[in-house]
């Protein structure tokens, strides 16, 4: 049995959507779902999907007590899927390669602190960029520079507004980011 542990900050469609994947794998478990925003949707989904529910404050996320809890759930991968705070090094210390993020663009050109969401696409169209993208990276102490595990392209046109590209980054997101955490899970070439 694998254990995922995911992290949101926001609306949770790719929680929904790793969790659909999986869902009848009986291999792959979300063993918690840890939010750090009391009114982000993705903890509805949560509930919804009968998963666990972990809400955190900084303090408690950056505490020996979280690594602790993530430790004893014996966690396989930890999948950031919107998650928006910086990884603490306790945790990272505690799970070698095995935390990866999303990122909504190709990096390393839109990436880093203040980089997240709808900021990313509104900087893509400004620069007339003819692609956008996704990053599957390892997590480590800086915003979006891990090690790159995947990344796939699409076409932008001139007459893109932020919203298309938002539009058409999450269907790579959820065409993409169950099946390379499965292949991470199970190192499947
Ligand atoms: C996703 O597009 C993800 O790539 C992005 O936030 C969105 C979360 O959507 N992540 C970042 O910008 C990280 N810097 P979701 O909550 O619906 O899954």
């Amino acid at each position: 049995m694998k254990r995922l542990a995911v992290f949101v900050s926001g609306g949770g469609t790719n929680l929904q959507r790793i969790a659909e994947y999986f869902a009848p794998n009986p291999e792959v478990e979300i063993a918690c779902v840890v939010s750090n925003n009391k009114e982000a949707y993705a903890n509805q989904r949560a509930k919804n999907l009968g998963i666990p529910l972990l809400s955190v404050d900084k303090a408690y996320f950056t505490s020996d007590l979280f690594v602790e809890r993530m430790k004893s759930l014996d966690i396989d991968l930890i999948v950031l899927a919107g998650f928006l705070w910086l990884i603490p090094q306790n945790l990272i210390d505690a799970f070698p390669n095995k935390i990866i993020n999303i990122h909504p663009a190709l990096l390393p050109k839109y990436g880093g602190k203040g980089f997240y969401g709808h900021h990313v696409h509104e900087a893509v169209v400004a620069a007339h960029e003819k692609e956008s993208g996704i990053t599957i990276h390892y997590v480590n102490e800086k915003y979006d520079s891990g090690d790159i595990i995947f990344q796939k392209t699409v076409a932008l046109s001139p007459s893109d507004t932020p919203d298309d590209v938002a539009a058409k980054i999450h269907v790579l997101e959820q065409e993409n980011f169950p099946v390379v955490i499965e292949r991470l899970l199970f190192d499947k070439k």
